[in-house]
């Protein structure tokens, strides 16, 4: 016998569907609601439950988060499976991260990362608190711009290295960028030189750079419904614990090579390790700050490597599209410094023109658009907006450099913009305010990569023309400025030529 009669059935049904229209109804008022809230910046009204999910920008996402902007205005807000992230596209960026810094400057929690792979220590997954700040104090002291003065002769050593090698070998050009970036990080957080294509502590530092980028932007399903830990067996664990199990040789094995030379060795002494660990009455200090510095060290070569890298091929597609600008450059080092020598860091102020297009190619490449998210500690009020305590905010740096309420035809690549402007001006535009990220987080190794950076651009220019490749017709291969998509604005291969400008080119780089 059937357990309903027809007529109940059809009653049961019909229960059912109104009972799901008015949950799905009341689903959607709630989030209507809660979206039209005039308390809340404006933004994409998203689903309900899921939110902006299908909102969340693609591969351009720096770019399409700046679209955003200029459909809702320079604070946009986002919803994510409950979690509230707003989108910084101007000023507010400044307002908030950088001025109220001590509301600004945790990090949204990365389960993956932090709580199964052993990486919770990784400077820019710290949570705010006095762990970081001590960290943050340390790594002030090191890298301040005093001090990484230091590394001058070692930044040029490298630097000159990579001159070589493009001279001898220029089709590999970004083989050469990440080779001389990876010896001057490792000769400034240990004072290791690498001497040998395939140095080990190299390989493990890019190992596990490669696995903790992938841990902490993986968007994995646990770092947005933390409750899954408990299911047993999900694939995402094994996967961290293979990682754990590496993190103290990833961790130590450079360091340890430090501390077996600190007592001999003068580039150990000089580097960042050094400058922090080594005291002048022979003391240790205590095993906590080894382990900061332990940390702080492995954090500087992951953060370091790929940016610098970034902006370096950056510059190199730039002077490929630009041959004019390169004249300019060159005619300003010819009259500064003549033929007759390779650029120092003693030059820099006597080349204007230089700076300028060191500074139109960070604002123009952006090489962390969308810098690292900071996450709000306690709610905050900014104009007629709550923004509500743990709300992801991300400072969408790449809008700010590419807004043309600051700089006319952004997309262009203009150095001439930043030359003649008042005092006001410059300190104003100047892209180094935001590239290098917001507040208490702001990027500690600024000072490094400025000169680092600087030096590699000012070496290239003194000794290549930078050209278009040509097929084997003669025929120009185009480059097209296209960029990778993810955290680093890495160029998407392209080909280009390194002429060496004069004969006297192959004397300075100490090839004959
Ligand atoms: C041109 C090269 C570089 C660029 C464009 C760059 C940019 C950035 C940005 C945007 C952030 C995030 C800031 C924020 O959260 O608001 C950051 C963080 C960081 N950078 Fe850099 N960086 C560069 C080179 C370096 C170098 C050479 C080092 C080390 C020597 C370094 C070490 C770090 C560290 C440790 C953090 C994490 C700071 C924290 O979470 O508190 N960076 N960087």
């Amino acid at each position: 016998m059937a357990p309903f009669s027809v007529p109940e059935a059809t009653q049961l049904a019909f229960t059912i569907t109104k009972a799901a229209f008015t949950a799905t109804a009341l689903l959607w008022a709630v989030h209507f609601a809660r979206r039209q809230s005039k308390t809340r910046p404006p933004g994409p009204v998203g689903l309900p439950l899921v939110g902006n999910v299908f909102d969340l920008p693609g591969s351009r996402e720096a770019e399409n988060i700046a679209a955003l902007g200029d459909k809702y205005g320079d604070i946009v807000f986002l919803e994510v499976f409950g979690q509230p992230i707003v989108m910084l596209n101007s000023q507010a960026a400044l307002d908030l991260l950088d001025k109220r810094g001590s509301l600004y400057s945790d990090r949204p929690h990365m389960a993956m990362a932090a709580d199964f792979s052993g990486m919770a220590d990784l400077t820019p997954i710290m949570h705010y608190g006095e762990k970081f700040q001590f960290g943050r104090r340390l790594m002030n002291q090191a890298l301040s711009a005093r001090a990484v003065s230091k590394w001058e002769g070692g930044i040029e050593q490298e630097s000159h290295g990579m001159l070589r090698d493009i001279f001898r070998a220029p089709k590999d050009f970004v083989a050469h960028l990440n080779r001389m970036a990876g010896s001057i990080v490792m000769m400034s957080m240990y004072g290791h030189r690498v001497v040998e294509e395939d140095d080990p502590y190299v390989e493990l530092a890019i190992e596990f750079m490669e696995a903790s980028t992938t841990a902490i932007t993986g968007r994995w399903v646990v770092d947005f419904f933390p409750f899954i830990k408990y299911i047993p067996g999900l694939a995402f664990k094994k996967q961290a614990e293979a990682w754990k199990a590496r993190v103290p040789e990833w961790v130590d094995r450079a360091f340890d090579g430090f501390k077996a030379n600190m007592a001999t060795s003068n580039d150990a002494k000089n580097s960042l390790c050094g400058s922090l660990l080594i005291r002048e009455d022979g003391s240790s200090v205590d095993p906590e700050t080894e382990n900061r510095v332990k940390w702080i060290a492995t954090s500087g070569f992951g953060a370091g490597l790929d940016t610098m890298v970034a902006c370096l091929s950056q510059f190199i597609m730039a002077m490929a599209l630009h041959p004019e600008i390169q004249v300019n450059v060159q005619k300003e080092l010819d009259s500064v410094i003549g033929r007759g020598r390779l650029p120092t860091f003693a030059d820099r102020e006597s080349l204007p023109y230089m700076e300028c297009v060191f500074k139109e190619c960070m604002r123009w490449g952006t090489p962390a658009p969308l810098s690292v998210p900071h996450r709000l500690i306690k709610t905050d009020v900014y104009g007629d907006y709550v923004l509500t305590e743990g709300t992801i905010c991300i400072g969408n740096i790449w809008g700010i450099l590419h807004d043309e309420r600051l700089y006319k035809d952004a997309h262009l690549f203009l150095p001439s913009r930043f030359e003649n402007l008042s005092k006001e001006d410059a300190k104003r535009l100047d892209p180094t305010n935001y590239v290098y990220g917001f507040g208490r987080r702001r990027c500690p190794g600024n000072h490094f990569a400025h000169f680092a950076v600087w030096f590699s651009m000012v070496g290239l220019l003194s000794a290549f023309n930078i050209a278009h490749e040509v097929d084997e017709n003669g025929k120009k291969i185009e480059i097209k400025a296209e960029f990778e998509p993810g955290a680093i604005r890495h160029t998407k291969p392209f080909q280009c030529k390194f002429i060496p400008r004069h004969d006297r080119v192959p004397d300075l780089l100490g090839l004959n």
